[in-house]
């Protein structure tokens, strides 16, 4: 024993031994692991949870479920797509890659990442426990708003708020550990116009959660103290006001959409050109409108409340301030097609997902300038077209990008080559079952069915249109199957990857797959964007000779 303790004077007593294995995991990229296992089994439940929503859809007068209980899937499922998997999975794949990209041997703060990460867990398990309270878990949808959130009796809704603060504080430290990571462990040679793309949009999406998580947090503190501490912060009988927390939760709420779109843009940004075999067009472009779409995405917060009757002026500015986001947004998807144009495309799984993001998102980027104009918003308000664009653009933008990513990676995160033909058959029921759900819910909008409802009456055209949106819910459902198959299946019978299946172009590919506990050996001096297509050219080079 005393000679082993001597072996490692390095380490602390206390982070010896099995347990403290568990507080500072063995493998730096354990963290990143842990995170995607976990934020699948939370887009599991919130997707079971949306089935559940779309059965009782399917049919007028249906009795699936009770109203209260759709009014707590409807919330949870909301809550649990963003916090819970979402930007976790966006954290996880930033944990492991982060690292990989910049030529590092972990992120920079290996036990702060730790807690964040149990910070994570516990949030969610506080938010699915929530249903367990007296009167059940919120009812007042993602977005909260009192008087629905300060008023609903029983203590769900108060675990609510103790979930997604916890998620907050682990989101923050996070992004710290990020900036930290990005700012300072880089590589030799690896200066800002050198970084991977993915890892501008991390280093972007780190700083605007800085700057907005905090105002959902502050927000939900005062929302808190009305409900249990006697504080009238949203309840205009004493003196307060509603509208506070609807400014405070969409000076966050908007930017979150970035938070969670910048880094599937970023993956977007590495497959397009290894499986187009092209350099990305317009590298500088595509980076600076990152920081551009993060900067306005924090000026535009009140085109979600064109309805409450602000000034006419300020209505103005903000659908002219939401249409500007267009702009560096544009700039990326024609910097992508430009990308594609001549290029030797691969149609290979993860080029797949991110032409499906490119299409998908692209549209829901456009419905979005419909709801920007604030008169077209008046109308359209509340209603199933504002369910089918969000869904177009974070099902079909976020999601997608991460399957993308998720396709793209896996071969570096557990050795093996998933399955090609499962792989693409993921796609096209995703893909399909996408389309199926969310088209005909932009005209249930149009319409006139309202968001939120959890039954309607027969007659009409809105019967076959939701018939369509769940039967399609299945098809996508059907597709996540696939897609576990596909990684159970692969885990011990797939091809083997090697360091780099797709002759790509980033540092992470340098590097064994599985990387080892220390990530590299050693890392090649970076003297382009594409460091891994310099060293193969030159191999060429001197083979030649
Ligand atoms: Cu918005």
């Amino acid at each position: 024993m005393a000679a082993r303790a001597e072996s490692t004077p390095a380490v602390p007593a206390w982070q010896r031994g099995r347990g403290a294995s568990w507080v500072r995991p063995a493998r730096p990229q354990a963290d990143g692991l842990v995170y995607i296992v976990s934020s699948g089994v939370f887009f599991a439940a919130a997707g079971v949870m949306a089935l559940l929503m779309r059965t009782q859809l399917a049919t007028a007068n249906a009795e699936v479920v009770t109203r209260e209980s759709y009014n707590e899937l409807l919330t949870v499922h909301g809550s649990a797509m963003v916090f819970l998997f979402a930007m976790p999975l966006i954290a996880g794949l930033g944990n492991y890659l982060v690292p990989l990209m910049i030529g590092a041997r972990d992120m920079a703060f290996p036990r702060l990442n730790a807690l964040s990460l149990w910070l994570y867990l516990f949030s969610g398990v506080v938010m699915m426990l929530s249903f367990l309270a007296e009167g059940g878990t919120a009812q007042a949808g993602w977005t909260a708003y009192p008087p629905l959130s300060s008023q609903q009796a029983g203590n769900g809704m108060d675990l609510w708020i103790l979930s997604l603060h916890l998620i907050g504080v682990s989101s923050l430290l996070g992004a710290i550990n990020f900036i930290v990571t990005i700012h300072n462990l880089r590589a030799p040679g690896m200066t800002w116009t050198r970084m991977p793309l993915f890892v501008w949009s991390m280093d972007v999406f780190a700083w605007l959660l800085l700057a907005v998580l905090p105002t959902l947090s502050a927000g939900l503190t005062l929302l808190l103290l009305d409900r249990q501490a006697g504080t009238h912060f949203f309840d205009p009988t004493g003196g307060g006001s509603p509208l506070l927390w609807q400014h405070a939760f969409w000076f966050f709420g908007h930017p979150e959409v970035y938070v969670l779109i910048l880094p599937a843009m970023g993956i977007i940004s590495e497959v397009l050109p290894v499986f187009a075999r092209k350099p990305i067009f317009g590298y500088k472009a595509i980076a600076f409108s990152s920081v551009a779409i993060a900067f306005f995405s924090m000026l535009v917060w009140a085109h979600h409340m064109f309805t409450v009757g602000l000034p006419n002026v300020l209505n103005v500015y903000f659908m002219i301030a939401s249409m500007i986001i267009a702009v560096p947004t544009g700039m990326k998807i024609f910097n992508w097609l430009a990308t594609l144009w001549r290029g030797n495309l691969h149609f290979d799984a993860p080029m797949l997902y991110a032409l499906g993001f490119l299409s998908i998102f692209t549209v829901g980027g456009l419905t979005g300038i419909f709801l920007a104009a604030f008169p077209v918003d008046w109308q359209l308000h509340d209603s199933y077209f504002v369910v089918a664009h969000f869904h177009y653009t974070i099902f079909g933008g976020v999601v997608f990008g991460l399957l993308a990513g998720l396709h793209y990676w896996w071969p570096k995160l557990y050795g093996r080559l998933l399955d090609e033909r499962l792989g693409k058959a993921s796609f096209w029921l995703m893909f399909a079952g996408f389309h199926l759900t969310f088209l005909p819910q932009h005209f249930l909008g149009l319409l006139g069915m309202p968001r939120r409802i959890y039954t309607y009456g027969e007659g009409g055209l809105w019967e076959g249109y939701n018939m369509a949106s769940t039967i399609g819910s299945y098809v996508m459902g059907l597709g996540v199957l696939v897609i576990l198959v596909n990684m159970a299946k692969t885990s011990r019978t797939g091809r083997r990857a090697g360091n780099d299946p797709w002759q790509a172009n980033t540092l992470e590919w340098y590097t064994t797959s599985p990387p080892p506990e220390h990530n590299f050996d050693s890392v090649p001096y970076v003297a382009s964007p594409r460091p891994l297509y310099d060293l193969r050219r030159r191999l060429k080079e001197s083979d030649a000779v």
